[in-house]
């Protein structure tokens, strides 16, 4: 397994989304635009994403609808990354529940009856609970959450390591932690404000922010987010002991560390905490996460720490809000 054109044809479900969108262009990039099939649910895509190559519109909870999609483009290959994230799942849990396990169960299924070569599917650090522990979290540790969006991501992960056991088929995944990006806004997450005080900051100076001063979460930027979803899926299968659950991390912050970053740049900009529901999401997750399976067997290693991605994350929005 592994090599590249066995995976050449690729579908992306929640393509439009802020890692999905990013990620489309990285695999066109890689497969070339016509290989790989992005697809949406309800939101628009961005005309770059549209223009080049193949886009759906998919509902992930129907089987009938992923079948004709792969059999139409002769998929052998699902990014599959349509989920709902934590805070939205509090309002919606049922829905959450139908969105990201059943969907997750058409995918796998649809790939083991056609054979897919490889599928992934994104986890979250939102597998642990308050009863895991906060610093250094371990790779084998207690998974108790307390958010719906957390029980759908280990009954997930439970659900990929059974397909890789029982039908042999090459799931891979990792634990994301907050990602920041600076194309597509996130939606619907606990780690939202690390990406929405950027545009507040360039656009009002000032930031009210949903969390508490010192609540500290591990965060990673985008282009190691990409860089670490292609190294996973380059990697060869034999030499993983882990398949769809491996901890990541960049690097960890809390909004107090992040708005002193950034007032380095800006020294104006001022931030306010006015904490609500996702306060207290945010206390379940962990602080800093130990990532050493991620190192060892795939050879991860993050490029950007909280200054390169303030710089990074200031320049670019600065050049996209300026044009
Ligand atoms: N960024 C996600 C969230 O906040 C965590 O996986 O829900």
């Amino acid at each position: 397994m592994g090599a590249k054109s066995e995976k050449s044809r690729i579908l992306l479900t929640g393509a439009v989304g802020q890692i999905g969108s990013e990620l489309a262009m990285a695999l066109r990039a890689r497969y070339g635009g016509q290989n790989v099939v992005a697809a949406g649910h309800k939101t628009e895509p961005e005309a770059e994403l549209r223009d080049s190559g193949p886009f759906v519109y998919l509902d992930v909870t129907r089987r009938d609808m992923i079948r004709e999609v792969i059999d139409e483009y002769r998929i052998n290959t699902i990014y599959h990354l349509a989920a709902i994230l934590s805070a939205v799942g509090e309002e919606k849990p049922q829905l959450t529940w139908q969105v990201n396990l059943d969907g997750l169960v058409n995918v796998l299924e649809m790939a083991r009856e056609r054979e897919m070569s490889q599928v992934f599917w994104p986890s979250s650090m939102a597998v642990f609970g308050p009863d895991t522990p906060k610093h250094d979290t371990p790779q084998e540790t207690i998974l108790r959450p307390t958010t719906m969006y957390g029980v759908t991501k280990v009954s997930g992960e439970l659900l990929c390591d059974y397909y890789v056991d029982r039908f042999g088929l090459d799931v891979r995944g990792v634990r994301y932690p907050g990602i920041i990006s600076s194309q597509t806004l996130p939606g619907g997450g606990t780690t939202d404000y690390a990406v929405e005080i950027f545009y507040e900051a360039l656009k009002n100076q000032r930031y009210t922010c949903f969390l508490e001063r010192d609540t500290v979460l591990p965060m990673m930027y985008m282009p190691d987010c990409i860089r670490a979803t292609l190294m996973l899926m380059d990697a060869d299968f034999e030499q993983l002991e882990h398949h769809a659950d491996f901890n990541l991390t960049g690097f960890s912050f809390s909004p107090e560390e992040l708005a002193a970053e950034i007032r380095k740049h800006m020294p104006a900009f001022e931030i306010e905490y006015e904490p609500d529901y996702r306060q207290q999401i945010a206390e379940s997750w962990p602080c800093t996460i130990d990532d050493s399976a991620a190192r060892e067997e795939w050879g991860w290693k993050p490029a950007y720490d909280l200054s390169t991605m303030v710089e990074d994350m200031l320049e670019k929005l600065e050049q996209r809000m300026g044009d």
